[in-house]
């Protein structure tokens, strides 16, 4: 079975449903949670659900070696970015070509780059006066959210839509799309 690694440094909402797919569908194993929030939601919700986690401090990510070494060691197919905010060091890109995924929370290219996260993007999207944003789930590789998309879906925006009612709209695209569309990646890899 194909094997992979979630990292993020929020509520994990996103790595919550994709554990769940995985479990249900027997498609792929969440073999470990990677976080630099120990404080956060999302690693007390993996070790509540017995997902062995592993801690990455800045330091860390600028020596990646032993986290790297882990991923090996686990024979990690597959990374998989759910809302994890610090920037993926080039050495750990090199060692996982392709092998990279991340879900975007608007239609890339628009609303990218670097401080486009979260409620930042929802906010531009807003301010901007878009009739329709959605999600963009692409490959991670040196620049920022620059790589091959994967899938976008789409949801219009109501005139009278604040920030908050475009990220729900939103993380329903997430949760219903993500964990699909890292199956089927999965098969297309060797
Ligand atoms: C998701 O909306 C994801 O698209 C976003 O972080 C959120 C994590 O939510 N990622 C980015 O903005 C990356 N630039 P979650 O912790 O509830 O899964």
């Amino acid at each position: 079975m194909k094997k992979i690694a979630v990292f993020a440094s929020g509520t994990g909402t996103n790595a919550v449903k994709i554990l769940e797919y995985a479990r249900q569908t027997g498609s792929y194993e969440v073999s470990l949670a990677v976080t630099n929030r120990t404080d956060s939601v999302f690693a007390s919700r993996m070790l509540a659900e017995g997902v062995k986690l592993y801690v990455v401090n800045n330091a860390f990510l600028s020596c990646e070696k032993p986290l790297l070494e882990v991923l090996l060691e686990k024979d990690i197919d597959l990374i998989v970015l759910a809302g994890f905010l610090r920037k993926i060091p080039d050495e750990l890109i090199e060692a996982f070509p392709g092998r990279i995924v991340n879900i975007h929370p608007a239609l890339l290219p628009k609303y990218g780059g670097k401080g486009m996260y979260g409620m930042h993007v929802h906010e531009a999207v807003r301010t901007a006066q878009e009739a329709e944003t959605g999600i963009t789930i692409h490959l991670v590789n040196e620049e920022y959210d620059k790589g091959r998309v994967l899938f976008q879906a789409f949801v219009p925006v109501q005139t009278d839509d604040d920030a908050a009612a475009i990220a729900a709209r939103v993380q329903k695209l997430e949760w219903e799309h993500y964990p699909r569309v890292i199956a089927e990646y999965l098969q297309e890899l060797p």
